[in-house]
């Protein structure tokens, strides 16, 4: 299992949820993952986790929303490992408000979190992915996809998210670069904390993914970022890759 034998990769989010199963599954394939993210306990238990594997795998603590410290997070990186190959732009927090009652503090967490730190790390990632002929991982969502409600603000950064994706994949191309989009559903503790908040929400959800049930973070969702970081999907590029169990089927 060597997929990504030495790769270096960057995951925002990277302690928990999809974001860590994604780290658990890349470094099995002999990545070395850096993660980011504002939590530092569990951020110190997933780089002693991925250690184990991975041994030059490592943490870094940063809260995506100040915006003028993301290029230092690349820059960090790079002077570690001596390059980037890949970039996953996964964490994402926001707050769920019908649009009449969504607030800016509400569009500054979800834009602040989701889009800005994905455009920036993109931008500051851009020289070195050039030279890797590298990777880049953005989140989509059904939630922007199909305009759930209450999901005014996450809606709005997601589809914004998928719009620079495509730009960057028209742009980029010429440089070997390849940007897509992953829209999961999974098991994460997002929506183990949705889901007791909002229990019969949660329910008419999972019944309505085909597949019957919330994807695993690691063996579901992590092995299609492996994919997509590996040579086998050097010839994909600015497509959105429903790994939702089915739940929308775009035409
Ligand atoms: N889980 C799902 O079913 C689902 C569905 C659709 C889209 N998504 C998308 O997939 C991605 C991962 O989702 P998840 O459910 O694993 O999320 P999660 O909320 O479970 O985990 C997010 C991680 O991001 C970190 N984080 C939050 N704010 C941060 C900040 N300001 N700075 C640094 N780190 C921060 C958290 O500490 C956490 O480790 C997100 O982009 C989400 O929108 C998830």
């Amino acid at each position: 299992m060597n997929k990504l034998q030495d790769k270096v990769v960057i995951i925002t989010g990277g302690a928990g949820g999809i974001g860590s199963g994604i780290a658990k599954a890349m470094v099995k394939e002999g990545a070395i993952v850096a993660i980011v993210d504002l939590n530092e306990v569990t951020g110190k238990t997933m780089e002693k986790e991925l250690q184990v594997v991975s041994p030059k795998s490592m943490f870094l603590q940063a809260n995506l929303m100040d915006r003028e410290n993301l290029g230092q997070i690349i820059n960090t990186v790079v002077e570690k490992y001596g390059k980037l190959d890949v970039l996953v732009n996964n964490a994402h927090a926001s707050k769920q408000a019908t649009l009449e009652e969504t607030t800016q503090a509400d569009l500054d967490l979800s834009f602040g979190t989701g889009f800005y730190p994905t455009f920036y790390l993109m931008q500051a990632a851009l020289p070195h992915l050039k030279e890797s002929k590298g990777n880049v991982i953005n989140f989509a969502s059904g939630a922007g996809l199909a305009g759930h409600e209450t999901q005014g603000a996450y809606a709005a950064a997601k589809e914004a998210i998928r719009g620079i994706s495509r730009v960057a994949a028209n742009e980029w191309g010429r440089f070997g670069i390849n940007v897509n989009l992953i829209s999961p559903i999974a098991n994460s503790p997002g929506v183990q904390a949705w889901a007791k908040a909002q229990p019969e929400y949660y329910e008419t959800v999972k019944s309505k993914i085909p597949m019957g049930r919330f994807g695993d973070v690691e063996e579901d969702i992590g092995r299609v970022a492996v994919f997509l970081a590996s040579e086998d999907s050097r010839y994909i590029t600015g497509q959105t890759i429903m790994v939702d169990g089915g739940s929308i089927m775009l035409r």
